[in-house]
């Protein structure tokens, strides 16, 4: 994955409903630290890493780039939305903006999620106009899987990866 090209960065904070979107800035690192630790984040992810480790090797401004962009609620980071070219992927996704995204436990069962990956990808739209977004995710993870329908992706395939079963799907661009 490389971060998308291109685009004017970073953009004034979008605001939705309950949520700002935004880059990151350094008082963002420990929620980024615990993203990246959390066992319940990383179920399926590969799992958590250490915390020493992540503690390490985060650097002081983490996920800083075009595409990365923190969620906050109430002045206080509770999620990131990941927008990247996908480089190595599916031979159906390559070359494709991958939309991720991470949130903080707490913070999950409120959608939130939902409401901040919409306006990322209003944003999207906005900046790349006519551009398909795909997203891989395990069907195991439901809430993910879930949120993914929510948001207008449907299935290109399923394929064997890191001994899971993983799902592709894609949005198609928005026609004005
Ligand atoms: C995937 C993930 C972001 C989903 O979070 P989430 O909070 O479940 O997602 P949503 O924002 O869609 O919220 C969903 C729930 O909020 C509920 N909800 C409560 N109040 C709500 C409101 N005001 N508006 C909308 N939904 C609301 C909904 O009913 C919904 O529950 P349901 O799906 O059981 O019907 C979260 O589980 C996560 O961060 N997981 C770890 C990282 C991960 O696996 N990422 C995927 C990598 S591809």
């Amino acid at each position: 994955m490389e971060p998308l090209e291109h685009v004017a960065w970073p953009p004034e904070p979008i605001k939705t409903e309950r949520l700002v979107l935004r880059e990151s800035e350094a008082r963002d690192r420990t929620a980024f630290v615990e993203l990246l630790a959390s066992p319940e984040v990383n179920t399926y992810l590969g799992g958590p890493r250490p915390r020493d480790e992540v503690e390490r090797e985060t650097p002081e401004v983490p996920g800083r780039w075009p595409g990365s962009f923190v969620v906050e609620l109430d002045g206080t980071m509770i999620g990131h939305i990941l927008l990247r070219r996908a480089t190595k992927h599916r031979p159906a996704a390559v070359g494709k903006a991958d939309l991720g995204y991470l949130f903080l436990p707490r913070a999950w069962g409120f959608g939130y999620a939902a409401e901040a990956c919409a306006a990322a990808l209003d944003w999207f739209d906005g900046v790349l106009p006519g551009e398909p977004v795909v997203l891989a995710t395990q069907t195991a993870n439901v809430g993910s899987m879930r949120l993914a329908a929510k948001l207008g992706f449907t299935e290109v395939e399923r394929f064997e990866a890191w001994g899971a079963e993983q799902w592709l799907g894609m949005r198609s661009p928005v026609t004005p």
